[in-house]
């Protein structure tokens, strides 16, 4: 023989060797779990695309939130589905919003587990888009209206008070307007919430995978897309430069979105900055494997499982994801 066999598979021949020089151990210690409060009192709305997800009622949300505490998930991040939306996204800032009421209701019941609010105009916003539009007559469809960054801003930092006043442990602006993570620092430092962390959805891509997340949170653009302020699908340096610019502006943690088609970005994410990095494995990655599952083309929960241990591989210690509960379960 010319060349001894170099023999890898010593090590994989047992469970008992394998789990030995395991290097990643997928825990729900970093699980945050994505709830879309409704109106009403009593309500479990089914999401159709998302087998397993409902919209929640308050009082429903509470429920929710003392199981997924008793399963070990440390975090949940709330979205509001409002009673009325507007073209200044009152809904997300009103002290008595739904995603503020919730916030209370859960805070009083499960003290201990950590709230994020998603910090966005969409869901709130009669036309779906994240900032405030201006119509501009601009010859083509794609400069017909603009989505105005620093008026935004300001909403968003109301929002994002609001959301700290109602004992949100953790604000997590997704909107994508430059300059929001100095707005919302400065606006919270004003109002006496020095100590209230930001984790900035910093490197966000216009992605085709949030398709069933707007039919959760009934959040799609009216008209056109999010392309003029969500990242382009196709780039990683500037991805580097969006987190890079959140970082300076402030923010304590940071997220890539979506995580599976993205792992490239959390890897490097995790070689180049030095704080605590989260992603977000979207609604579109969550349906996928829920469709291929009920048809029997793929092992439902081993995918489940090697999706989130393929993003904590690569570098998320935080994953929002849908799975969380089920995921934790397996987990023990
Ligand atoms: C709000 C927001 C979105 C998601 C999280 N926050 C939708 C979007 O940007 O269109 C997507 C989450 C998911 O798909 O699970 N802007």
């Amino acid at each position: 023989m010319a060349f001894p066999i170099n023999r890898q598979r010593r090590l994989r021949r047992t469970e008992a060797l394998r789990s030995f020089v395991r290097e990643t151990r997928l825990t729900p210690a970093g699980f945050v779990y994505p709830l879309f409060i409704c109106p009403g009192e009593g309500i479990r709305k089914p999401v159709g695309s998302m087998p397993g997800v409902c919209n929640l009622s308050v009082d429903e949300a509470v429920k929710e939130c003392q199981e997924v505490y008793s399963l070990g998930i440390p975090a949940i991040i709330l979205f509001g589905l409002p009673e009325v939306k507007d073209e200044i996204a009152t809904g997300a800032w009103a002290e008595d919003g739904i995603v503020q009421r919730a916030a209370r209701a859960i805070k009083a019941a499960v003290p201990n587990l950590l709230i994020m609010g998603d910090v966005c105009l969409c869901e709130y916003m009669s036309h779906g888009h994240c900032g405030i539009v201006k119509k501009t007559g601009g010859p083509t469809p794609e400069t017909e209206y603009e989505i105005v960054n620093d008026a935004s801003l300001d909403i968003l930092a109301k929002t994002a008070v609001s959301q700290a006043k109602a004992g949100i442990d953790i604000i997590a602006p997704s909107d994508m307007m430059d300059g929001r993570i100095d707005a919302l620092r400065t606006s919270l430092d004003a109002h006496g919430f020095e100590n209230t962390p930001i984790m900035s959805y910093a490197a966000k891509f216009a992605s085709g995978f949030y398709g069933p997340f707007r039919e959760a949170a009934d959040s799609a653009p009216s008209f056109g897309d999010r392309r003029s302020y969500q990242m382009d699908p196709a780039n990683a340096r500037e991805a580097m430069r969006e987190i890079e610019l959140d970082m300076q502006e402030g923010a304590d943690m940071i997220m890539v979105k979506p995580a599976l088609p993205y792992l490239d970005v959390i890897a490097e994410a995790r070689m180049r900055f030095d704080v605590p990095l989260g992603a977000y494995q979207v609604s579109g990655e969550f349906a996928m494997i829920k469709a291929a599952a009920k048809n029997g083309w793929i092992d439902h929960d081993r995918v489940m499982l090697e999706s989130l241990l393929s993003i904590q591989r690569a570098g998320a210690s935080i994953i929002l994801t849908y799975f969380a509960k089920e995921a934790a379960k397996l987990l023990g």
